[in-house]
């Protein structure tokens, strides 16, 4: 079998961290949040929420807690945050999540659009005034946040890929 574009999108897809203002569109954006609603989940609980923080007063509000708790902005000025959330109370919310984040990423690659995921938001929701913030989206207290995606037009491309660990791989016979 041939390389195809998916592979081509998954070997290519790259953490990005300088992000230009120019804003995605609404079709991409649906095509990447459809990619991550395609993702398996264990016992098909589809355990995750993509929440999409469209609210620009919301959005630099959760910029600015995390500024404050870590000195810099931990979202590399990107404007366009999806909260990829998942019930603790179901069988496998990290794996759950973590799909869809990787199903989106490799999504936005196969369409031109940069992404990272970006870790510190369930740290910051688990500061007092993150509680208050968290409250404030709505989101329920038995949601963590699996991951966040940030999402744009690169301004540079990443100097790596590292090269692949020699162990990556093993065949066990
Ligand atoms: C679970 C997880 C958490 C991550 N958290 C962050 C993060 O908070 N900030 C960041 O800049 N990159 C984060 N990344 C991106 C990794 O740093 C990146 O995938 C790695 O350096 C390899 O680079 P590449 O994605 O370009 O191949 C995270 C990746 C994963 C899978």
């Amino acid at each position: 079998m041939a390389i195809n574009d998916t592979i081509i999108s998954i070997l290519n897809r790259r953490s990005y961290r300088e992000y230009t203002d120019k804003a995605i569109s609404e079709q991409d954006l649906n095509l990447i949040l459809q990619a991550g609603t395609y993702a398996p989940s264990a016992k098909n609980q589809q355990s995750a929420q993509l929440l999409v923080l469209k609210n620009d007063i919301k959005r630099e509000a959760l910029r600015t807690l995390a500024v404050k708790k870590f000195g810099h902005d931990p979202f590399y000025g990107a404007k366009e945050f999806v909260l990829v959330a998942a019930n603790k109370n179901t069988m496998c919310p990290i794996q759950d999540g973590s799909c869809c984040m990787e199903n989106m990423m490799v999504a936005a690659e196969s369409l031109g659009i940069a992404s990272c995921w970006i870790n510190c938001v369930e740290e910051l929701f688990n500061t007092e005034e993150g509680k208050e913030l968290k409250k404030s989206f709505g989101i329920e207290e038995e949601m963590m946040i699996v991951g966040t995606l940030i999402l744009g037009y690169a301004k540079n491309y990443p100097e790596y890929p590292k090269p692949r660990k020699a162990q990556y791989v093993r065949f066990i016979k």
